[in-house]
């Protein structure tokens, strides 16, 4: 059974919308912690209006960069310029103009053998866990303030897809994925779900009629990647009226 505790679900008109409300939660979050933050963002294209945002005078003003950490959630073995790069894809919409270069923490597959994820993976976690100060995360304390998350066709999320066995990992906060469920069928690294979940707040944005079938599933708790995707704290569904379950409408 999967329990979704401090789930909300969020409607919003259209990805427009849905950039502007994940633009004022990322704010929102950022404001509670006067200290480090640490984000962690996430590939495909969903977020991508949203960092276009960010990028904007309206709100890149008000971002604390020199306090702001930027991580992802996961990275497909791609080059540096491929635009399927998920990191570099978010360089340059936003971080390359705005954050500092050692504020910016990139899954290392440029440099790592896609033929051993895992070897990449390690290196990761590794970088995770000296920012965290710990090698053991401790619920009061989570790794993340924000996560951002997208829902793949076939209720993946980050790179975690279902029935493999990175969805089970209980130990390791990043795995090596050998073979991708959908495209780009290339390996990848995914942070595992006690990483992920590690967060004061998940945000999901989901858009497109193309994912009402998959979210109805995902938000009745079928046993699927994106339902077992939680955070500590709060976690939020932006979902626009194209994507939004039927059982969701006023
Ligand atoms: C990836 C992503 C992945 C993504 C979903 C949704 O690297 O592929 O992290 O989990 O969020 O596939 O992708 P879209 O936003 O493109 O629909």
């Amino acid at each position: 059974m999967v329990t979704n505790d401090n789930r909300h679900v969020v409607s919003v008109a259209d990805p427009a919308a849905m950039a502007e409300a994940a633009a004022e939660r990322v704010m929102t979050r950022m404001s509670k912690n006067p200290g480090r933050i640490a984000i962690c963002l996430t590939g495909g294209s969903s977020p991508r209006q949203l960092y276009q945002l960010l990028a904007a005078d309206a709100w890149r003003s008000k971002i604390p960069w020199e306090r702001v950490h930027w991580f992802i959630g996961d990275e497909r073995f791609v080059p540096t310029d491929d635009p399927l790069n998920n990191m570099s894809a978010a360089r340059k919409l936003f971080l390359d103009q705005h954050a500092p270069a050692a504020n910016i923490h990139p899954i290392p597959t440029s440099t790592a053998d896609p033929a051993d994820p895992d070897r990449g993976a390690a290196l990761y976690e590794a970088e995770l866990k000296s920012f965290y100060g710990a090698d053991e995360l401790d619920p009061a304390r989570p790794l993340f303030d924000l996560v951002l998350m997208g829902v793949g066709p076939d209720g993946h999320t980050a790179s975690l897809f279902p029935d493999y066995p990175a969805i089970a990992e209980t130990e390791r906060w990043v795995v090596g994925v050998p073979k991708a469920h959908v495209e780009p069928f290339v390996p990848r690294v995914s942070l595992t779900l006690p990483a992920l979940n590690s967060c004061r707040e998940m945000l999901f944005e989901v858009a497109g009629a193309e994912k009402r079938a998959i979210l109805t599933r995902v938000l009745a708790g079928e046993n699927l990647p994106a339902s077992r995707a939680h955070a500590t704290g709060e976690t939020v569904w932006l979902v626009d009226e194209a994507a939004l379950p039927e059982n969701f409408r006023g």
